[in-house]
């Protein structure tokens, strides 16, 4: 559906040095895919985005949408085809002197349509987004939730195949942000809209994305499906975002942060594992006592379900002989576990011992 071949856009600025704020980006975005670009301030996500549409015109490369390359669409070309793209801001941007029918309604203006018909549209597009009853309302009666439902309904208007949202939740409480994702899901689900989704909380991603790409000063540093991304992420950036999601970083600062563990046993290590699928810890937390006389105690679990793939993240503490403790991490790790010493007793060597990775 969308499809960006080595885009890189430039800034050149008088007198100041030029900024390239996207660099050599290329991404493949299907049909029906709910598309999350992640990424701190200042990455570059904003202006890629920007070039699906070209609102935002590339220094160079290529934007090809549904089969038509843009960047060689004559002005009137590629207005028609900006309206099967459609887009909502962080910021809502709504006319605050025309109410919430009149704001949806003005999309609708330069479509050929008459006047009832475009009544007729705004009234579904309002019910769809469960509007109804605020038509008559202007944006400042509104909450913010509410008027992010006013910015879909309008891009919603000229029924786009493509919506692109920038930051469409970081200005709403973590309940209206979860109301808005799930509006943006059942868009994706019953319109089989294809949406791409900027933003730099990797829950937003966890809630609806089937695939992401992780942006850091201008580059895409990794891509895939979002199970894959939680589940073996690569870049250390990556990791800082999933540890965040899955509050695997709170529950380490509180139990390294405790006196039990400032210091460990002689034969003890804090491990950190986690594991795809359906895999209990259980079986296998038992196997390492029976097979390597490895005791494990648990100080922190954690399940996160995505595209229906449980995926899990514990903190545990392993005590026993040392080569017994480095046979039960080769044991986790043949069965698909991934590990991470965090913490070991700095009397014993270490060289040897696995250190993460499948
Ligand atoms: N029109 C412009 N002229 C000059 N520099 C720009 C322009 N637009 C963006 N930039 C620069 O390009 C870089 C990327 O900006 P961009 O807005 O794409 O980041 P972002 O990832 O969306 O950040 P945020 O999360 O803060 O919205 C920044 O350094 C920014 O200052
Ligand atoms: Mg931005």
């Amino acid at each position: 559906m969308i499809s960006l071949k080595d885009i890189s856009v430039t800034f050149n600025q008088p007198k100041k040095p030029a900024i390239q704020a996207v660099k050599n980006v290329s991404i493949e975005i299907d049909k029906g895919d709910v598309y999350g670009i992640v990424g701190y301030s200042g990455a570059g996500k904003s202006t890629l985005v920007r070039v699906i549409n070209l609102l935002q015109r590339p220094s160079s490369g290529s934007v090809v949408v549904n089969g038509t390359e843009l960047t060689t669409l004559s002005a009137k070309a590629l207005r028609e085809k900006r309206k099967t793209i459609g887009m909502i801001f962080q910021h809502f941007n709504l006319m605050d002197s025309r109410n919430v029918f009149d704001n949806v309604d003005f999309s609708l203006k330069y479509g050929g349509r008459s006047k009832q018909e475009r009544h007729q549209k705004v009234t579904e597009l309002l019910a769809l987004v469960g509007l109804e009853e605020k038509a008559q309302a202007f944006p400042s009666q509104l909450s913010g939730g509410q008027k992010q439902r006013v910015a879909i309904a309008r891009a919603l208007a000229n029924d786009p195949e493509i919506l692109l949202c920038d930051e469409a939740t970081s200005a709403l409480d973590p309940k209206t942000t979860l109301q808005i994702l799930a509006l943006l899901k059942k868009l994706n689900r019953t319109l089989g809209l294809t949406i791409v989704i900027i933003t730099h909380e990797m829950q937003v991603v966890k809630e609806i994305c089937n695939k992401v790409a992780v942006m850091e000063d201008g580059e895409v540093i990794e891509q895939g499906s979002s199970v894959q991304i939680f589940s073996q992420p690569e870049k250390p950036l990556t990791k800082d975002f999933i540890r965040t999601a899955t509050h695997i970083d709170q529950a380490l600062e509180t139990i390294l942060g405790s006196s039990k563990f400032s210091s460990l046993a002689p034969n003890e290590w804090l491990v950190e594992l986690s594991y795809v699928g359906d895999q209990t810890n259980e079986p296998l937390i038992a196997q390492l006592y029976s097979r390597y006389k490895v005791t494990t105690n648990i100080l922190y679990g954690n399940v996160e379900i995505l595209q229906e793939v449980p995926i899990g993240s514990l903190v545990v503490s392993l005590s026993g002989e040392y080569q017994q403790r480095k046979h039960a991490l080769e044991y986790l790790k043949s069965q698909g576990v991934y590990t991470n010493i965090l913490k070991e007793n700095h009397a014993e060597p270490l060289n040897n011992v696995i250190k993460g990775g499948f």
